[in-house]
């Protein structure tokens, strides 16, 4: 398994360009099993979960044509044809790796009323179950069952339009329903909707798409329900995760930053946080630039939330920064149990660190040291990097797998800074 060294304390300077959005070009791969004409996406990263969902939609029988570069961040371009669908079962295998391949319940369910899927187990964040997915669709008139570890879905007569509220905010679950809807009989309101940036943009694509969709982006999504969807083109959003994990990496090391297609308004609590941590933040006519000049960082206490909240998806790199800031920080984590497995990673680091509950005491500490540790999870693994970048002497990321299912060419990005940082392969 590769193992990513890096020498911190380096004040990182220079450009970053931002990739599309993983967590948006996995539903807007899904949504090209809704139609028979091709779905082109423009700007997809090139990542393992978007290799991992191009394996599990080729399975189905859908034709993947990757046309090279374009887009404005460089990102690549897909072809993805759904014509001949020659099988409406996702399989454990892929499953296991990935839990957003339960996207293809929804469209599958509603273009060929019936789909099985594997049920996405455990992980390594919290028990993450698909319950609200499930529910969503049964209230559409599909029939679930579950057995031998699989989803069983039918909808032999189709999908019928309903008002569906759901009662925590789920945002594959808001996706999941909003691609079936598009193909459902009649009408459905999707109440408590997600507000995520990323539901807005697979809107955008069904809309782009021939689906009819109102209050895009707000948490009341209405769609009338249509006979079929066409062939579109869509440019996938930039990643706002990336983004803020690098205005991190910036701060953390006391450097100044510059990240190319960046947008603000999609990460508004998070740079939020950062202006009240002493970080100065500017909206440049092609980004974002952020800098730390004198590199004094103050605590700052911080909840994640559903957008426009904090997102629980920057917790953990916020951890990181905050483990050397002046004071103490809290940090309370609402949306996922048994995500702070960052935290005794960090702590071998020199962080003082102590969890109460769903809640964390970060003291800041003056400096960090270099260690061996362990990546957890994906965003768990930014952050030890982002704590090594930080630390003194020599940090040495294990299990970097992880990484790779969601930042694209990490340590090149890094190192264009300055970074002292490499990948040793095994
Ligand atoms: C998505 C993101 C993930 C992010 C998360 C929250 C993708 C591919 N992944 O994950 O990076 O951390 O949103 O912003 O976009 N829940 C249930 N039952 C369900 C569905 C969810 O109880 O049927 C719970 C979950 O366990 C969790 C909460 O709802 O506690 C939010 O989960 P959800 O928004 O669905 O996250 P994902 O869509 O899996």
């Amino acid at each position: 398994m590769d193992r990513i060294h890096i020498r911190g304390g380096i004040p990182l300077r220079g450009e970053i360009e931002i990739s599309g959005a993983k967590n948006a070009a996995l539903p807007l791969m899904a949504a090209a099993l809704l139609s028979e004409e091709p779905l082109i996406l423009e700007n997809l990263p090139r990542l393992a979960d978007i290799a991992s969902m191009a394996d599990l939609l080729e399975g189905l029988g859908v034709e993947i044509k990757l046309n090279g570069t374009t887009g404005t961040t460089g990102g690549r371009t897909a072809e993805l044809s759904a014509k001949d669908i020659t099988e409406t079962t996702a399989p454990y295998d892929v499953v296991r790796k990935m839990r957003a391949s339960v996207l293809v319940l929804g469209p599958l369910l509603a273009r060929y009323g019936k789909a099985r899927v594997s049920l996405p187990g455990g992980c390594a964040i919290g028990t993450r179950p698909v319950d609200l997915h499930l529910q969503a669709f049964e209230q559409l008139g599909a029939e679930i069952e579950l057995a031998e570890g699989y989803i069983e879905a039918r909808a032999p007569g189709g999908l019928v339009g309903a008002h569906v509220i759901f009662p925590m905010v789920t945002v594959g679950g808001t996706e999941n329903l909003l691609m079936a809807a598009a193909l459902a009989k009649g009408e459905t309101v999707i109440g408590n909707a997600a507000r995520e940036p990323e539901v807005a943009d697979l809107a955008r694509c069904l809309i782009a798409m021939g689906a009819e969709i109102e209050g895009v982006g707000t948490d009341t999504l209405r769609v009338q329900g249509r006979d079929a969807l066409h062939g579109a083109l869509h440019e996938v959003l930039p990643d706002r995760i990336e983004t803020g994990s690098y205005a991190v990496a910036a701060a953390i090391t006391g450097g100044d930053i510059h990240l190319r297609n960046a947008r603000l308004d999609l990460l508004e609590a998070a740079t939020e946080a950062l202006v009240r941590a002493g970080v100065s933040i500017e909206e440049t006519p092609n980004g974002i630039r952020v800098a730390s000049a004198n590199g004094q960082l103050k605590g700052v206490d911080l909840m994640t939330e559903p957008f426009p909240g904090f997102p629980t998806d920057m917790q953990a790199q916020f951890m990181a920064l905050l483990a050397v800031a002046d004071g103490a920080s809290m940090i309370t984590e609402t949306i996922f149990e048994n995500r702070f497995m960052h935290v005794p990673e960090l702590c071998r680091m020199g962080a003082d660190i102590n969890v109460h509950g769903s809640s964390a005491i970060v003291r800041g500490v003056k400096q960090l040291s270099g260690a061996q540790v362990m990546a957890t999870d994906l965003r768990a693994s930014i952050s030890l990097i982002l704590a090594g970048l930080a630390a003194e002497g020599e940090t040495i990321v294990n299990r970097v797998y992880h990484l790779d299912r969601g930042y694209e060419r990490v340590e090149e990005k890094l190192a264009a800074c300055g970074a002292d940082i490499f990948r040793q392969a095994e």
